[in-house]
């Protein structure tokens, strides 16, 4: 890992959505958990220093900042160059702004399409010069412009520099689906073909496209979300113990993941599309982008084949939550005679909104007859005072840590993943707002499995008998 601190953070598209929603706040966290001190430079195409403060001074307000102290001390660190992306002239008056800074971090909180642009005249005015670059997902539309994309900022950037972000990894529940596999002795003799009949992971999200039209309707469910966020929950849930404690050696495990998916094909996918979605500003009026998909990974290699792991997710679904459902096989005798569910014994961890980890089993009821009932051990954290992502992943960065950021092998298998079933390839089902998807989403399960429906409120499925086992 490089050592080296960053010495500026400067972020492109400074009067943008994500600088409004996510930047801002993060720093303003870093400022009042760590200090943070470096300069702070936004770049745009409009506005200027005074109009900055007050949109950073908006953004911390609707996110609940109220220490003036810390309000200040962002605003006050707060510089503005204002320019276009393609104009190296913007550029050179960066490099002046920065003065003796020697390894700004630089944000490109911007469209994918403007990325070579800014890469090459960061290189043609000298900032790029020891610096580190943060890019969003999705990372490309697709495996050959991904590729390219990498190509072109491989061209001024070599890897250890490059911070792919996707928050997902920075969210606490997430980096405690690797640490409750690793930490715990008991897991590793079930956590395999011979245990486990399947694995899904369910995102539904009860909100709509809204005012995200225009980005949304470039990418759909499955840039948006799948390629990257939830199957960084795959590859977390399906990797080997990592051989050492290093950022690589966790990532080298995370990628052969990927690398042993097989490409999806159409069987695996339905997409579908809420209705109404047409009607969404920013959204063509023959769109056939997915709002939902619903998918079913073959993961061929010898820990998983055989056991599949699904996935389902969707706007204008009945709940916002994602959880992950480990099913167990069922036990080979019914010793009591009962005609037990199959997914009698599972493990269930939330990622959001709440973060909790429930163990299914069944248990006998009291009585005299050897009959069960489903019960959950429950553990659950209260959520509040974990970093936000965005706060985890920018610190991470100005350190050169990028443990929790996506490396270009897997960002590449990912697309490969997704590549045949972009677009078009499949048909596209509509669906009406507040279900849960088009019916055909069942056609992806195998056996008899069923998609389990994740409740909105926190807490123990409902469930005869519930042990609540709080986590300190
Ligand atoms: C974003 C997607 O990356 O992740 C959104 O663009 C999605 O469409 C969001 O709603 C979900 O993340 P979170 O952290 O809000 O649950």
């Amino acid at each position: 890992m490089d050592a080296q601190r960053s010495d500026a953070f400067v972020f492109f598209g400074a009067t943008g959505d994500l600088a409004y929603k996510q930047i801002f706040p993060a720093l303003a966290g870093l400022i009042a958990d760590d200090g943070f001190d470096l300069p702070i430079i936004g770049v745009a195409r409009s506005g200027d220093l005074e109009s900055l403060k007050e949109r950073a001074r908006g953004s911390l307000a609707a996110h609940g900042f109220a220490d003036e102290a810390v309000i200040c001390a962002l605003t006050d660190r707060l510089r503005y160059v204002k320019g276009s992306d393609d104009d190296v002239e913007t550029f050179r008056a960066l490099r002046r702004e920065l003065g003796a800074a020697e390894h700004p971090l630089h944000y490109l909180a911007i469209p994918p399409v403007l990325f070579g642009d800014v890469v090459g005249n960061l290189q043609a005015s000298g900032c790029a010069t020891g610096a580190r670059i943060i890019v969003e997902k999705p990372f490309g539309r697709d495996l050959a412009s991904a590729m390219a994309l990498n190509e072109t900022i491989h061209k001024v950037f070599d890897e250890p520099a490059i911070f792919r972000i996707d928050h997902y990894l920075g969210k606490e529940p997430v980096r405690n689906l690797i640490y409750f596999r690793f930490a715990n002795s008991f897991l590793e003799p079930i956590w395999n073909r011979e245990r486990i009949a399947s694995v899904q992971i369910n995102m539904p999200e009860a909100f709509d496209v809204a005012d995200r039209g225009a980005f949304y309707d470039e990418a759909g469910a499955i840039r948006d979300v799948v390629q990257n966020h939830l199957f960084q929950v795959v590859s977390l849930l399906a990797m080997e113990p990592p051989s050492g404690r290093t950022p690589e050696a966790i990532r080298n495990e995370q990628f052969k993941v990927l690398d042993s998916i097989r490409p999806l094909t159409p069987g695996d996918i339905v997409r579908g599309q809420y209705r109404g979605y047409l009607d969404v500003k920013g959204v063509a009026p023959d769109s056939t982008i997915e709002t939902f998909a619903a998918l079913h990974l073959h993961i061929d290699n010898w820990r998983w084949g055989g056991v599949p792991f699904y996935i389902r997710t969707g706007k204008s679904l009945p709940v916002t939550a994602t959880e992950v459902l480990v099913e167990m096989k069922r036990p080979p005798q019914s010793v009591f005679g009962e005609s037990q569910p199959p997914d009698a014994n599972y493990f269930r961890f939330r990622l959001t909104p709440d973060m909790s980890i429930s163990l299914g089993a069944r248990a006998k009821k009291p009585g005299e007859a050897m009959v069960g009932e489903a019960v959950e051990l429950y553990a659950s954290h209260e959520s509040g005072t974990e970093r936000p992502p965005y706060q985890r992943l920018i610190g991470d960065a100005t350190c050169g840590d990028q443990s929790l950021f996506s490396r270009e092998d897997w960002v590449e298998a990912a697309w490969r993943v997704v590549d045949g079933v972009l677009g078009s390839a499949t048909p596209l089902c509509v669906y009406e707002p507040g279900t849960w998807g088009p019916p055909e989403a069942a056609g992806v399960l195998l056996h008899g499995d069923r998609w389990h429906d994740p409740v909105a409120q926190p807490g123990a499925a409902n469930k005869a008998t519930v042990l609540p086992m709080q986590v300190a």
